[in-house]
């Protein structure tokens, strides 16, 4: 651990105002609330006000996770003298609306994944984003996996250049919530409300951590897509059935700038896999891999070692030297999903008192958001190999 008296302040105090309440909402609660006491930021967060359309549950959220206020329409949330930052937590299809209003306004945002529903918004918030940093507003999208320390240092040995020549990515995120014919429609099943499906919902994150942990952008792909349960139950409505307008699996393969090769799984299907994100990266002189079961975990192959001793070694990232981690617990007591979210929030608060530039920017957000819309286009193609758009 760090220290026990915390470092001075160096900056104001952040007002955050976050809209939506459920499990975005809970989980950056737990960032924002907790990154102040752990990391020695320039300005300790408060937690300002939270906005959600039902007036009682929103004040039953606030009182669990500690916001001050609570409002029901988040234009009047944005409006607050004391939100400096709006955090967005609701589905994609108001992230455009809400992110491009707070910039207007003169907040900072953090807007969760993916960015948008489609490439025109994404684009649109991209334009909003570059004029409200020439008023020194940051915004960023919460690509949260980047912050696992392990990947986090696996960006770091790529970049080093311990893999050598990229040669191949492997991504696949399984979780298995629709495998029942009977789980009724969420919004999540929507195409108007979430943009896609498993593609957007899971594909967004290993998109964007391929393309971190590469360095570089994928340049084209090749994807099929499917629906495999068309009707489900649809509790808001009554009715028996209702269509899902999305798919419940994607899988893609694709081409880096570098040449390299990715291929890339997506689905909601696969059961007994409830939140399993993996991800390899083979290179020339080395490979490594990871799994969000184990995430204090990095497995590496330095294939530069005589062939008899080389292999995969299990590198434990908790210690001091490790990203975040001098802030934490001694070598070995391991950190969580939530910690993402912490790290989510300092960086962000970095950012905000220092003018450090912002990863994951907008722009890297519409990056992703073009590889998900040439995916589709190629599923709609029976797997044609479509260029990324520039
Ligand atoms: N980073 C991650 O690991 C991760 C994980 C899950 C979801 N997400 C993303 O977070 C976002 C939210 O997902 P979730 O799982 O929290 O969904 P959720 O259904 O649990 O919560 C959505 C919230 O938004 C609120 N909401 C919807 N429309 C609103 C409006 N117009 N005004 C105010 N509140 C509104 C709902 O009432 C609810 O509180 C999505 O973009 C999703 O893709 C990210």
């Amino acid at each position: 651990m760090e220290r026990s008296a915390p470092a001075p302040l160096r900056a104001p105090a952040p007002g955050i105002g976050m809209v939506g309440y459920a499990f975005m909402g809970a989980a950056h609660s737990q960032g924002w609330r907790t990154a102040g006491r752990v990391f020695d930021l320039p300005a300790r967060p408060v937690l300002a006000a939270v906005c959600g359309r039902d007036r009682d549950a929103v004040r039953a959220m606030a009182d669990r996770h500690g916001w001050a206020a609570t409002e029901t329409d988040w234009r009047d949330l944005i409006a607050r003298d004391d939100v400096q930052v709006v955090d967005i937590c609701t589905p994609g299809d108001s992230h455009a609306e809400i992110a491009i209003a707070a910039l207007a306004a003169g907040k900072h945002v953090l807007c969760e994944k993916p960015l948008a529903n489609t490439v025109e918004e994404a684009r649109a918030m991209v334009e909003a984003a570059r004029q409200a940093a020439g008023r020194g507003q940051v915004a960023m999208v919460g690509f949260n996996y980047r912050r696992v320390p392990a990947l986090t240092y696996a960006r770091t040995l790529v970049a080093e250049g311990r893999l050598g020549v990229l040669r191949h990515i492997r991504a696949a995120y399984r979780q298995d919530w629709l495998v029942d014919p009977a789980a009724p429609m969420t919004w999540r099943l929507r195409r108007d409300r979430a943009g896609s499906g498993a593609l957007g919902d899971l594909g967004a994150h290993l998109v964007d951590l391929a393309q971190y942990l590469a360095g570089e952008e994928l340049t084209g792909v090749s994807a099929l897509t499917e629906t495999f349960v068309r009707r489900r139950p649809d509790p808001d409505t009554g009715a028996r059935s209702a269509e899902v307008t999305v798919d419940d699996a994607a899988l893609f393969t694709g081409r880096l700038a570098s040449g390299a090769l990715a291929s890339f799984e997506a689905t909601r299907m696969a059961a007994g896999r409830k939140n399993s994100l993996r991800i390899e990266l083979n290179g020339e002189k080395g490979s490594l891999a990871f799994d969000l079961e184990r995430l204090n975990e990095l497995a590496f192959h330095d294939h530069t070692e005589p062939a008899h001793t080389a292999g995969f070694r299990r590198i434990l990232v908790t210690e001091p030297g490790h990203p975040y981690l001098k802030a934490w617990w001694p070598p070995g007591h391991a950190l969580g999903y939530e910690h993402t979210f912490v790290h989510q929030a300092r960086d962000l608060l970095e950012a905000i008192a220092t003018g450090v530039p912002v990863s994951p920017s907008f722009a890297e957000g519409l990056q992703v958001q073009r590889v998900l819309a040439a995916v589709a286009e190629s599923a709609e193609k029976n797997a044609a190999y479509t260029p990324v758009s520039p």
